[in-house]
């Protein structure tokens, strides 16, 4: 690699390979096993297709995208961030949605939810303008693209936040679910003896010019599986404050109790603005 004229590539294959070679010396890796290990390189490239990531979610359940996510956010990594991993279920085109509106776009049962959002610098000065992207699981726990019963683009939005840097939308409570698990993924977590749960969250993904896009995802407090996550997403800064309101004046005409509400604070960095390639289309 010498030759490379790419110093940054020079130097990410050199210790990749070098990496590689110490595991399969510490290990001492047999035949068989590096032959499984291959098959099982090929079927995450199989298993992958426009509706599905299995490289992603490989990534996310060794800790691998929350560790680069700690490494590249809450000033490289040495401060609390409002950061966490994209996960493969963002779609670039959300539905426009105003301020206030609503996400559900199909019958949708479950606990109702008002959410309102406040985008702000570390200074807290709020940032006006920021186009944030909203999707979540169902009260059943499966993205839209995941269920036919579900509307295309349902409990997905995109929002931009006001001169106060805010903006709030209705929805459904999402439920915590396990990922998807009829891959080599899921033969891996099997092998491991790990549960495939994500504890409940919805995700958000704020951009603006000036400022580092913020990817995140504000779990629901309740959720048993906060402490084990399958893609290791939680941080204490992630946990949100979801009110559950069984009396008093409902937010809105036709809404019966209990229903929720969450309110959240998102503080973006200064830096470049790039959106990540979709998982999926
Ligand atoms: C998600 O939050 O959508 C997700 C993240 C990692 C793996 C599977 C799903
Ligand atoms: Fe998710």
């Amino acid at each position: 690699m010498e030759t490379a004229s790419n110093p940054r590539i020079r130097q990410v294959a050199e210790a990749f390979v070098r990496h590689v070679h110490a595991f399969a010396s510490e290990v001492k890796l047999t035949e068989r096993e590096f032959e499984f290990g291959i098959d099982f390189l090929n079927r995450i490239g199989q298993a992958t297709n426009d509706s599905h990531n299995e490289g992603i979610l490989f990534a996310d359940a060794i800790g691998l995208s929350t560790l680069v996510c700690l490494l590249n956010n809450g000033n490289a990594g040495a401060t609390e961030t409002s950061a966490a991993l994209l996960g493969p279920f963002w779609r670039a085109s959300s539905p426009r949605t105003d301020n206030g509106g609503t996400i559900v776009r199909s019958p949708t049962p479950g606990p109702e939810l008002f959410v309102t959002c406040e985008f702000i610098e570390a200074s807290g000065k709020p940032i006006a303008g920021v186009e944030v992207d909203v999707w979540q699981s169902s009260p059943i726990g499966l993205y839209e693209n995941q269920d036919e019963t579900q509307a295309d683009m349902n409990l997905r939005g995109k929002f931009t936040t006001d001169a106060a840097g805010r903006f709030g939308f209705r929805s459904v409570k999402p439920a915590g679910y396990p990922v998807p698990t009829d891959g080599p993924v899921g033969d891996m977590l099997r092998a491991q003896s790990r549960h495939p749960y994500r504890p409940a969250h919805l995700h958000f993904l704020g951009f603006k010019h000036g400022y580092k896009t913020l990817i995140t995802q504000i779990f629901v407090d309740d959720d048993t599986h906060l402490e084990s996550d399958v893609v290791f997403g939680v941080t204490r800064a992630l946990i949100g404050d979801y009110r559950r309101h069984d009396n008093g004046t409902p937010p809105a005409d036709g809404v019966s109790a209990p229903w929720y509400t969450l309110e959240h604070r998102f503080v973006m960095e200064p830096g470049e603005a790039v959106l990540p390639q979709p998982p999926i289309k």
